[in-house]
């Protein structure tokens, strides 16, 4: 597998040229009949090329618009909920749950063959204020919250139990420079509070794989040392963790990062599984023809390093259509992230996407 998709990663690039000047069906002298038809979904061929490829799902949008949820269920063979799966969504007030809208997706996921990635059991946004104001003002003490992140904990994981495959255990407990960040968990409880979440997910679902998660741990650096050195600690611990979810969140202005299959294969050769988890590549408004190019080239960045590391499962995008995403909200002047457009028409980064697959599934055919 792994010999199979470095070839097609390495042909990747070359062949691009040649798909893009050919239309996909065109026949050269040289070409074999391919047996993978250029027209299939990019999860269809990530199933050919041995990943899978996913999305976050806005649910007010999957509810609301046929078109996206049309979209979702065909191009897609993992899903992750954007915001159904956290804290402030499942557990709205003290002793109370609410999996109504996270059940929702899990049911649309099993009715395509989807699988589920669940998102985020532990993180510092998104908290309901019954937890952080109890906190604040100390009605809620240090042990208290142990206790309460550990029910949460049971509780959310054991509702999916079987329906989950993957969870982001714990989401951006690590500053730039490697050290962790100084949030409401390690105030609180101290460090110990990673190795604890780690402990009771897999309590909860022994069978589902449990993730460390983070942004800026595509390139080899003092960050992503840190989140290996972390697994590896917990680990050798004895605490059950299976990988590392390298979120993605690029910019088309910034040059795409280049030892991210690098930082991959370390991951890998040390046993950890990798997935590419919120895959977007924002532009500075307007986009043009240049911009659009380097939105794909980050895309492919990002796709290729996953298909040329042996334990990358897949890859997800944060979003796929220019409809709905996260990112004119947090960056000024920026958007416009996904590989569709507002309109559902395949921009530069879909083709981009389709292509390396289809040569990865090609060369994994003639194996
Ligand atoms: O649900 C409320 C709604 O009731 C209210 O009317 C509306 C207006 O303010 O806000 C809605 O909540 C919004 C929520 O998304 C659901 O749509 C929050 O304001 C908004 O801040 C929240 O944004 C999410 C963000 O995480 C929060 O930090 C984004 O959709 C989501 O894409 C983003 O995802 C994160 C990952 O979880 C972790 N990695 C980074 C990534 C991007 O920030």
């Amino acid at each position: 597998m792994q010999v199979s998709r470095a070839v097609a990663a390495v042909a990747g690039a070359a062949a691009v040229l040649c798909l893009f000047v050919l239309p996909a069906d065109a026949e050269t002298p040289s070409a074999k009949p391919s047996p993978v038809p250029i027209t299939q979904t990019l999860g269809q061929l990530g199933d050919r090329a041995g990943i899978f490829v996913g999305t976050a799902v806005d649910m007010t949008a999957l509810d609301n618009e046929p078109t996206y949820r049309a979209r979702v269920a065909s191009e897609f063979t993992s899903v992750t909920p954007e915001n159904v799966m956290k804290w402030q969504q499942v557990g709205p007030a003290r002793g109370v749950l609410d999996f109504a809208a996270a059940d929702e997706l899990v049911s649309f996921a099993q009715a395509n063959h989807q699988r589920v990635r669940g998102h985020t059991l532990v993180w510092h946004n998104q908290l309901p204020s019954w937890l952080t104001s109890g906190v604040a003002d100390g009605s809620i003490t240090p042990d208290q919250l142990r206790d309460i992140l550990r029910q949460h904990i049971l509780d959310e994981v054991g509702h999916f139990k079987g329906k989950v495959a993957q969870w982001d255990v714990v989401n951006e407990a690590l500053n730039e420079d490697g050290t962790f960040r100084s949030t409401i968990w390690l105030q609180q409880l101290g460090p110990g509070y990673i190795a604890d979440a780690f402990t009771w997910a897999h309590q909860a679902d022994p069978g589902a794989k449990l993730f460390y998660n983070d942004f800026n741990l595509e390139s080899v650096g003092a960050k992503s040392d840190a989140a290996l050195k972390l697994v590896q600690d917990l680990r050798s611990q004895g605490v059950h963790v299976d990988g590392i979810g390298i979120q993605g969140h690029l910019g088309a202005q910034f040059p795409a990062p280049g030892t991210i299959q690098e930082n991959l294969k370390r991951m890998s050769d040390a046993g950890f599984l990798t997935e590419i988890t919120e895959g977007d590549v924002r532009i500075v408004l307007p986009t043009d023809a240049t911009n659009l190019e380097a939105q794909a080239e980050g895309y492919r960045v990002l796709l290729d390093a996953c298909l040329l590391t042996r334990r990358c499962g897949g890859l997800t995008v944060w979003g796929f259509t220019g409809l709905h995403s996260w990112v004119p909200g947090v960056f000024n002047g920026q958007g416009a992230a996904g590989v569709l457009d507002a309109n559902f028409n395949a921009k530069p980064a879909y083709n981009a996407l389709r292509t390396d697959l289809v040569l990865a599934a090609r060369s994994r055919d003639d194996d």
